[in-house]
């Protein structure tokens, strides 16, 4: 790599001169005309003028994907992905220009042929800039479609995000395909990250830059040295996201939004990279990192992901899946095979979306809420007297949170003691750990009817010893209740609730 610093010179050179594509330009690119074509093999890329941008073929996985990377540094970086949520293609796929000036990937796995560029338009030639960009131009000389103008994960210099449009993430630092992070430019000028597939709304942002009432037309721009920052619809410099560099330095930036939600801007410099900013270091930030059920903890700076009480995660080593319930039990629970208790998961935040928002409750009336109701699958409990029901999933958590607890109702079996019961060194962190049996006791032939006048939950439970292989220390106490949902919301607060909680806290 001992041209490195020839070639980057003249990239700076040749970048501040194509701002503007004329003709004089146009004939030191590297022009593509119809007729020519791609194969994954052999001619497999046509380069830009410097050969640091490459358009073509690169390897994804078993297959073949078409995109644009950075080919002159030893970390062949890819910077533009088209279609990236397609299969990769096989070896003998082919990227043809055709003579009807269509850019047309025909592949033997995908049954359709996939078009880059234009669909109305035909081009009569292409070129891959020194700027990263891939541009298609039509017979006089104006350009069509450019790369550019497309973004997916990446944002070059000189390259902008204009209003309403988004970079969004990639599965993985090799997946380049639809990941679960977005980064927006509203026409509000505001620039925010949301995880994807939500409403551009505040309680799903994770990140904003606070550039507001500057819309519409503001647009978020790399200048050359690692220089982020947004212009108005006028041009003029609203906000620096970065601070500018005096002098440019001389190395390749880009802007990303990574797989894990936090978009960076990196610097390639003697053969490596370089991270110039970050949006934020927590790496917990970026909400929906742990899919559903599950509350995202910083471990020594890297992201961990947890469930709450009682669910696991759907695939292992996937967080995206997030977590579901590690028991099976439909209903309210009044079966004869499974009972309710509530669970608890202190220190976390989660998105609000209660369906009942009761006040001025204690902890044990907002868990006792929760079991009541056949719909409540969860309740937040703030100590300031709120409960809050939900549905699941529970969604974007993390740890450390606020003074809020999740109450999670969990249902565990009475046979079967795989599914869900608490184990020993969980039970220490559980402080309501009350079993509640929706089922007649028939079948033990133990009849035992609602204490109707006495609520005191410790007179109208009775131990229930687990079966003997069962570890000791896990003797549960169940209580016989004579429907699925044990009391009536207008009973008062049972005595001995308080107890338990307090002896295990
Ligand atoms: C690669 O492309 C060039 C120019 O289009 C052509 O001359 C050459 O034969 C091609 N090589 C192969 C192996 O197809
Ligand atoms: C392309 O390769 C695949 C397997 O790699 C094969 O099944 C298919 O028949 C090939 N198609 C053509 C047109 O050669
Ligand atoms: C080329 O594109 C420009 C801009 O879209 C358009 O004005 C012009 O008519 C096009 N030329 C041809 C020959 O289609
Ligand atoms: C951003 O920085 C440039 C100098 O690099 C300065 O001219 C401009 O006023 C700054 N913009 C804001 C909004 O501070
Ligand atoms: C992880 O799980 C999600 C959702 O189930 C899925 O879309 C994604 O492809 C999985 N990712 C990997 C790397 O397996
Ligand atoms: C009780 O519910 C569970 C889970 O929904 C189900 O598998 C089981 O068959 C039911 N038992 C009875 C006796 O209905």
């Amino acid at each position: 790599m001992k041209d490195i610093p020839l070639v980057m010179a003249s990239v700076m050179l040749f970048l501040l001169a194509s701002v503007f594509i004329s003709v004089a330009a146009q004939q030191r690119e590297s022009t593509i005309i119809p007729g020519s074509s791609l194969e994954p093999i052999t001619n497999s890329t046509w380069s830009s003028n410097s050969g640091l941008y490459a358009f073509g073929f690169y390897k994804q996985g078993k297959g073949y994907t078409v995109g644009i990377f950075l080919a002159g540094i030893p970390q062949k970086t890819v910077v533009w992905t088209a279609n990236r949520d397609g299969q990769p293609v096989s070896d003998n796929s082919t990227l043809l220009f055709t003579n009807d000036g269509k850019l047309v990937l025909q592949s033997s796995i995908e049954s359709q042929d996939f078009n880059i560029g234009h669909p109305l338009q035909s081009a009569s030639s292409a070129s891959m800039l020194d700027s990263g960009n891939f541009v298609l131009y039509n017979s006089s000389g104006r350009v069509i479609w450019q790369s550019f103008d497309h973004p997916t994960d990446t944002l070059l210099p000189t390259q902008r995000l204009l209003e309403d449009q988004q970079l969004v993430s990639s599965v993985s630092e090799t997946d380049h395909s639809t990941g679960i992070f977005r980064l927006k430019m509203q026409k509000d000028g505001n620039l925010v990250q949301y995880p994807i597939n939500t409403p551009d709304a505040a309680p799903y942002s994770y990140y904003a830059s606070w550039v507001l009432g500057k819309g519409p037309g503001v647009t978020l721009n790399l200048g050359i040295g690692c220089h982020i920052y947004m212009l108005d619809h006028t041009g003029f410099n609203v906000k620096n996201i970065t601070e500018g560099e005096t002098s440019p330095k001389e190395e390749i930036c880009l802007l990303r939004i990574d797989a894990d939600g936090i978009f960076r801007v990196y610097s390639h410099n003697r053969d490596s990279w370089s991270i110039e900013w970050v949006s934020s270091n927590n790496t917990c930030d970026p909400k929906g990192l742990c899919g559903i059920n599950a509350f995202c903890h910083s471990n020594v700076g890297s992201a961990n992901c947890t469930c709450i009480p009682g669910y696991k995660f759907v695939n292992k080593g996937n967080w995206t899946g997030g977590c579901e319930k590690s028991f099976s039990a439909d209903g309210c629970g009044n079966n004869g095979s499974f009972t309710y208790v509530i669970q608890e998961q202190q220190d976390t935040t989660w998105l609000d979306s209660p369906y009942s928002t009761l006040t001025l409750l204690s902890k044990k009336d907002c868990a006792q809420a929760c079991l009541e109701d056949c719909n409540c699958e969860t309740a937040i409990y703030d100590p300031d007297g709120s409960c809050k029901k939900q549905k699941l999933p529970l969604q974007y958590g993390r740890s450390p949170g606020d003074k809020a607890i999740v109450l999670i109702k969990v249902a565990t079996s009475r046979y079967n003691r795989s599914d869900g019961f608490v184990p020993k060194e969980e039970k220490k962190m559980l402080r309501v750990d009350i079993l509640i049996i929706g089922v007649s006791l028939a079948a033990f032939g133990l009849i035992m009817c609602g204490d109707q006048g006495n609520n005191d939950l410790v007179d109208i439970m009775i131990p229930f010893i687990i079966h003997a292989s069962e570890e000791p220390g896990t003797t549960k106490f169940m209580r016989a209740a004579p429907d699925c949902c044990g009391w009536k919301p207008e009973e008062p607060p049972a005595k001995g609730f308080e107890q338990m909680t307090g002896s295990q806290a």
